[in-house]
């Protein structure tokens, strides 16, 4: 076998202490059953970092990250944490992982599940089959920009941000796009505000550029910011790839997974640039935050962070026969009426966070013979 792939959790804070065990149980059953060779370590990030070292994001912890092959990250935040000082909140730490890792890329799917259609917010024949991917510029714009601070002003203070973009990183962004679209629907569809926002202009003039330069053979349309919002919450399987920079992409791909009725579901990957041995920087995390309301109740819905962990395993590790095993142990626990709080529908009863994942563990074994 292969020499063991390094594998980073970071658990972080709310229900990641309890969906990370739950798909450590996943992990733990692929490694006895001889399908993997990972060194899976745990590290802190986000409050519980700073509970322990005062930072959300420590040295030790990035260079944990730098020398995996690969981090699963569960989520971060809540209210503990909400009234210190903000170089310190929980959410530096995730922004700081992103931008010492250089995650550029940052991918969000948007999938109806079939067992779930009836769960989404929109008429199930509006979103049955949607297949959307939201590909985010994760480390520019208006969450990087500078200048940025808070200043005295006459009338109290003024707080201010800078969205720019460069040539180049509107260029690498999309052309990870187009090489996504190329291998799904062969659309892609680049989000602006270039009516107002100068950032946007040069967004769209380089995403023009690079598809008639590159990727000709890709269907492109360009669309405000505001009328994909509306387009989204209208006629999502519309889409097939959207492109956008960084704070669109946070508030469109909310929006997005919400309508699948299923955020507890959904997974998504961030991607730097891969080094010259082709070893690509990647984290893998659930779309869901840390949800305070239910954290220590048992009742977080596991399966996006094994469907992150999937995910993992299919693009970092091109271990495609056991991510569509996962897959498809998740798809049968839901068939079979084996769902959480978040997704239970009427006349189901709902199960906690370690039972979904001995659920998940047993089809796998059923499959697996
Ligand atoms: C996300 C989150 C983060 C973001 C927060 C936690 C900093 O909302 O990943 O979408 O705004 O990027
Ligand atoms: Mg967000």
């Amino acid at each position: 076998m292969s020499p063991a792939k390094k594998i980073l959790l970071l658990p972080g804070d709310g229900i990641g202490h309890e969906v990370t065990p739950a798909v450590r149980k996943v992990m733990d059953w692929f490694q006895s059953s001889g399908l993997t060779n990972f060194e899976i370590t745990e590290g802190l990030i986000g409050g519980a970092s700073y509970d322990v070292h005062g930072a959300p994001l420590t040295p030790e912890t990035l260079e944990q990250a730098k020398s995996a092959d690969a981090i699963l990250l569960a989520c971060i935040g809540g209210p503990k944490w909400d009234t210190l000082p903000f170089d310190v909140r929980p959410e530096r730490g995730i922004l700081g992982i992103r931008k010492e890792m250089n995650l550029f890329a940052n991918l969000r799917p948007a999938v109806v599940f079939d067992a779930l259609a009836g769960a989404s917010s929109l008429k199930a024949e509006i979103v049955q089959g949607l297949d959307i991917m939201i590909v985010r510029e994760l480390i520019g714009g208006l969450y990087f920009g500078q200048p940025r601070g808070i200043e005295d002003a006459p009338d109290g203070r003024r707080g201010f941000n800078t969205m720019t973009y460069s040539t180049s990183e509107v260029e690498r962004i999309a052309r990870a796009a187009f090489e996504l679209a190329r291998k799904r629907k062969g659309r892609l569809c680049s989000v602006d505000k270039a009516n107002v926002l100068e950032s946007s202009i040069v967004w769209r003039e380089t995403v023009t550029a690079l598809h008639a330069a590159e990727f000709s053979d890709v269907e492109l349309s360009h669309m405000y910011v505001d009328a994909c919002a509306m387009h989204l919450a209208r006629a999502p399987r519309d889409f097939d790839v959207i492109v956008t920079e960084n704070m669109f992409g946070d508030i469109l791909s909310d929006l997005a997974s919400t309508l699948t009725g299923s955020i507890g579901m959904l997974p998504s990957a961030s991607f730097g640039a891969a080094d010259a041995s082709g070893r690509q920087p990647a984290i893998y995390e659930p779309i869901h935050g840390s949800a305070p309301d239910i954290a220590g109740k048992g009742l977080a819905n596991p399966l996006a962070m094994m469907l992150s962990f999937s995910m993992m395993m299919r693009y970092s590790f091109v271990m495609n026969e056991n991510a569509n095993l996962l897959e498809s142990a998740v798809q049968n626990v839901l068939k079979a009426g084996v769902r959480t709080a978040d997704i239970v529908e009427k006349g189901q009863k709902s199960v906690s966070t370690d039972v979904m994942a001995e659920t998940v563990v047993k089809e796998l074994e059923r499959l697996a013979v």
